[in-house]
């Protein structure tokens, strides 16, 4: 394991000195992708931010926090420490020392795989840029730019594998990462939830739980790769979207219990003309983001992730916890299906079931935020619930796109659909309702009336620390 070098342009523990070409190649990326940041990152203007930034990978001090100007911030290539010995967990090579180097048969797949992932990390970066504007407050301003800076860091992640391992074509792929923008009509981000805007913080927040999570479970199954280099890249980044993960469970979290309290002390669920925003325009919201970030794990069955499975580039979620033989090429799996017009399941080999057993996963960690958010409203004394919507509600992928269904799983006719919509999707007048409410609070310690503050703030610090400098 080297040492980090924190005092070189790009900061590393991957012994980037030691190769120059490399170390050039990346060097000469840098400012494009500079010349991204300050083009389709963060608008509004700030001095600095105190921001987390990753400078060892070990179990222990592996960030420091600091006050930052965002361009200055140290976006470094960090891999999780090796394991010399450790071998392939799955599939036709399992048992096999993992792969140091791209094999050649499986280096279209690898580049593939490895784009995909890349395209969504500045996606997520451009969807938000904007929401500065409207921060709640400077300890929730302060978590946004947090995300942003590390979802930088997370393309200069797979970059590096892309330099590093796949030559000039790599080098090409790189290019387009910063060339393709979210939303845009001619060169689209490749997945389709990542072109949605995140016009306000009730979506960011709902992004950061909901699609930030499928982010989380695809890490996982990159995380088993057979190809080393990718696992340990995946490893890292997992501990750096554990943050993540908290803006958007907390986030949520706020967003409900402020809802509560001003329900319970005027004794309405009408508090939008309170300054809150209504259980109903949640749910909604919450439909919307679980739904489209469903999408994002495919159909339910594929027989490209069958053949990753096997060749060892991607496994699943926990793989080596898994009591089974890890080929999976005699068993089976219950998956969903359009039987008849009817929501039912049919059962295919566990194989070309992938995509189905990590949704499965992904689903049942879903469902652990909304138990959260329900015992706040329970704690509030209030009878009302949020739930997950079905899964054949509002799908653009897979074995549900054909046809409609309520968030209780039944199917409608397109006219039902049409009329009925509105009850459970976002309509125009409730997103103008909840931008109306976003508007910036930037005085330290002041929050927004819609939202509950944090019960602590960042790395010790006070809710009301002076967070963000604005310019
Ligand atoms: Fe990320
Ligand atoms: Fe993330």
């Amino acid at each position: 394991m080297t040492t980090p070098d924190y005092a070189e342009k790009i900061p590393n523990n991957v012994s980037l000195a030691d190769d120059r070409r490399l170390q050039r190649a990346l060097e000469s990326w840098q400012p494009n992708f500079l010349t991204w940041w300050e083009t389709m990152g963060p608008t509004l203007p700030t001095q600095d931010v105190y921001l987390r930034t990753a400078v060892n990978v070990g179990r222990e001090g592996w960030a420091q926090f600091g006050h930052v100007p965002m361009r200055d911030y140290r976006w470094g290539i960090f891999l999780a420490e090796p394991d010399p010995g450790r071998r392939i967990a799955f599939g036709r090579h399992k048992g096999e020392p993992a792969w140091q180097q791209v094999p050649g048969e499986y280096r279209a797949e690898l580049r593939r795989l490895i784009v995909i992932q890349g395209d969504t990390e500045p996606a997520s970066v451009e969807q938000q840029r904007n929401l500065g504007a409207t921060a709640p407050s400077l300890y929730d301003l302060r978590n946004l730019f947090q995300v942003n800076v590390e979802e930088g860091r997370h393309l200069w992640a797979m970059v590096y594998l892309l330099h590093a391992h796949f030559g000039r074509e790599g080098r090409e792929e790189a290019e387009e990462l910063l060339h393709r923008n979210s939303g845009s009509a001619d060169a689209p981000r490749i997945l389709g939830a990542f072109n949605e805007e995140t016009p306000d913080w009730l979506s960011f927040f709902m992004f950061t739980y909901f699609t930030d999570r499928d982010g989380k479970y695809q890490l996982g199954t990159l995380k088993e790769s057979a190809f080393d280099p990718l696992s340990r890249t995946c490893e890292f980044m997992l501990k750096e979207e554990a943050h993540h993960m908290f803006v958007g469970t907390t986030g949520v979290d706020r967003v409900v219990e402020r809802t509560a309290q001003v329900m319970v002390e005027n004794d309405t669920d009408d508090v939008a003309a309170l300054g809150a925003i209504p259980l109903p325009v949640i749910q909604k919201y919450l439909n919307f983001h679980y739904s489209v970030s469903l999408d994002l794990f495919g159909g339910e069955t594929s027989t490209n992730v069958a053949n990753y499975y096997t060749a060892g580039l991607k496994g699943r979620w926990m793989e080596e916890r898994r009591k089974d033989d890890h080929l999976l090429d005699s068993d089976s799996i219950m998956v969903d299906a359009l039987l008849d017009g009817d929501i039912a399941q049919t059962e295919v080999s566990a194989l070309t079931g992938l995509n189905t057993d990590l949704r499965r996963e992904y689903i049942a960690d879903c469902a652990g935020g909304v138990k959260r958010w329900n015992r706040i409203l329970d704690g509030a004394g209030l009878p009302h619930r949020l739930a997950l919507p079905h899964q054949a509600f509002n799908r653009k992928v897979g074995a549900f796109a054909g046809i409609e269904a309520s968030p209780a799983g039944e199917i409608l006719t397109a006219a039902e659909w049409e009329q009925r919509k509105s009850q459970w999707l976002p309509t125009d007048t409730d997103k103008t309702f909840v931008r109306s409410l976003m508007r910036p609070v930037y005085e330290r310690g002041k929050i927004a009336a819609w939202l509950a503050p944090p019960r602590n703030g960042i790395n010790g610090q006070p809710f009301d620390y002076d967070y963000v400098h604005l310019a």
